[in-house]
């Protein structure tokens, strides 16, 4: 890696398995990581947590803006504090994935976390990252398109809705057999379905290289990724 200072911005729909792939880049290139899922499913558990009623816009966004909410950047051990309490676990919750497109899709709570991650992906390019490698990964939704649209390196990481639904199947039932895939479906695609209302994610803004990894294994798609990094940030 050169001392270059890396900003790699990595969108995708669940089940893309953008998540693990990015943090894997991250520890490969030795540079900070940043889950912006993790910070809407945070704002969610905050709400619920304070009793904010999730139909009343203002109410959440008022309450996003005072959320002390500190992100850990370390890809090989990445925290969430609320209020100083970890919530990685807590973020993960049927409860926190069901609500959460209803603080995802409030505008004002898109503006503060935005602005949020820009500061955060700024401070790691100008600090180096949080090792001795020099920038930051950072996934989501909107990171190669609004939060980060001048990157070094945009990534699209795709796969086909077959591909997504067996790896989520997989994670949540451990199986990936008709009846747990099925099980699964609903969950998936309604979440794309609402996610698709607040940022076109699914398909590749120009500049951005679409990565498939339907026929891909992990380690295999961690490549084709880093490949990218190789060909646009002069890694
Ligand atoms: O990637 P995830 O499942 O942890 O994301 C949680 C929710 O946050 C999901 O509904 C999509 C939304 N999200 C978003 O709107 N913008 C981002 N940059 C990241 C996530």
């Amino acid at each position: 890696m050169s001392s270059h200072v890396v900003v790699i911005a990595v969108d995708g729909p669940s089940g893309s398995g953008k998540s693990s792939v990015s943090k894997a880049v991250a520890a490969r290139l030795r540079l900070a990581y940043l889950d912006t899922g993790a910070m809407y499913r945070a704002a969610t558990l905050w709400c619920v947590g304070r009793g904010t009623d999730l139909a009343d816009g203002p109410a959440v966004a008022h309450a996003v803006r005072v959320m002390p909410l500190d992100m850990g950047l370390d890809p090989a051990a990445p925290t969430v504090h609320l209020d100083g309490r970890d919530v990685a676990e807590a973020i993960r919750t049927t409860e926190v994935s069901t609500a959460v497109s209803a603080v995802a899709t409030n505008l004002d709570v898109r503006a503060e976390l935005r602005r949020r991650q820009r500061a955060i992906i700024e401070a790691e390019a100008a600090a180096g990252g949080f090792s001795d490698g020099r920038g930051i990964v950072a996934e989501g939704r909107d990171i190669t398109t609004v939060v980060a649209p001048d990157a070094d390196t945009r990534v699209l990481l795709t796969a086909s809705e077959a591909a997504r639904l067996r790896r989520r199947s997989l994670e949540v039932h451990g199986a990936a057999d008709d009846s747990a895939v099925e099980a699964t479906r609903d969950q998936v695609l309604r979440r794309d379905r609402d996610d698709a209302t607040v940022s076109q994610f699914q398909v590749a803004a120009d500049g951005v290289v679409t990565v498939d990894s339907s026929d891909l294994d992990f380690e295999q798609t961690v490549d084709a990724v880093l490949a990218v990094v190789g060909q646009t940030a002069g890694a």
